[in-house]
């Protein structure tokens, strides 16, 4: 059975391998998986895949949020598999064929999973950027296009809110993974930093998400082994 630890997923939002390294030590008992994205990849390389994989308790998330011609972007993902992470991101974007490209390169190796819209986003960013008035004044309609193109490709699940999360899994079924960012614990006090579509642990939980992509909360607390535990608490009071 899932342990509450393991709806959490930490993201190694840290600029070097050695403060990676701190976390992944002090975190790997009291999380389920790490998320590796462009910061720490960028500057560090397959070899941050290696440490965590020699760690030997969490799963591994490469969030690198792929989104090109689709001929690069399975080239991409074929290099990706040959990592051994278990999810991988690419952008839902504009056409399913960069989806179906990125699930042909990821051979089954790896979870391909569609970036719907970044939690980042509001209504008054998709308006600006000339989408009609159904998607700027309701976000959801637009992750569900967009999910409906990855789950059409053959993708493994989405990355949403936990806003979307329920209408997600009322549409797409249970085995359609489903990760939320943009989480925010009350005791926190709900600082919402850059994210715009926000809910905490709980509330993501409850409607249906299978997995919760945790940064700042944990890496900014005072203590984020304790944030950790605190979350995952949350978390069991309601699985
Ligand atoms: O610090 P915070 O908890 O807001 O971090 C969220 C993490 O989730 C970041 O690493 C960010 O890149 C990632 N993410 C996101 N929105 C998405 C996909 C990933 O915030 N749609």
């Amino acid at each position: 059975m899932k342990a509450a630890k393991d709806y959490i997923v930490f993201s190694l939002d840290v600029p070097s391998l050695k403060e990676a390294k701190q976390y992944i030590v002090l975190l790997s008992e009291y999380v389920g998986m790490f998320k590796v994205g462009l910061e720490l990849f960028i500057s560090s390389g397959p070899e941050i895949i290696k440490i965590i994989k020699t760690s030997g308790k969490t799963k591994i998330f490469l969030d690198l949020k792929l989104h090109d011609i689709p001929a690069t972007v399975s080239r991409a993902m074929a290099s990706i598999a040959d990592l051994g992470v278990d999810f991988a991101t690419v952008h839902c974007g504009e056409n399913k064929e960069m989806l179906e490209a990125a699930v042909a390169g990821s051979v089954g190796k790896v979870g391909v999973v569609g970036v719907t819209v970044l939690t980042s986003v509001s209504g008054k960013d998709i308006n600006a950027a000339g989408f009609r008035s159904e998607f700027s004044s309701d976000i959801s309609r637009l992750v569900m296009n967009r999910a409906k193109m990855a789950k059409d490709a053959g993708c493994a699940g989405i990355v949403c809110s936990g806003l979307e999360v329920k209408m997600i899994k009322e549409n797409f079924g249970k085995g359609f993974v489903a990760l939320t960012p943009g989480i925010r614990p009350f005791w926190e006090g709900m600082n919402k930093d850059d994210q715009r579509r926000i809910t905490t642990p709980a509330q993501a939980i409850e409607n249906g998400s299978d997995y919760l992509i945790i940064g700042r909360p944990i890496r900014d607390a005072k203590n984020p082994k304790e944030a950790a535990i605190h979350i995952a608490e949350e978390i069991k009071a309601v699985i």
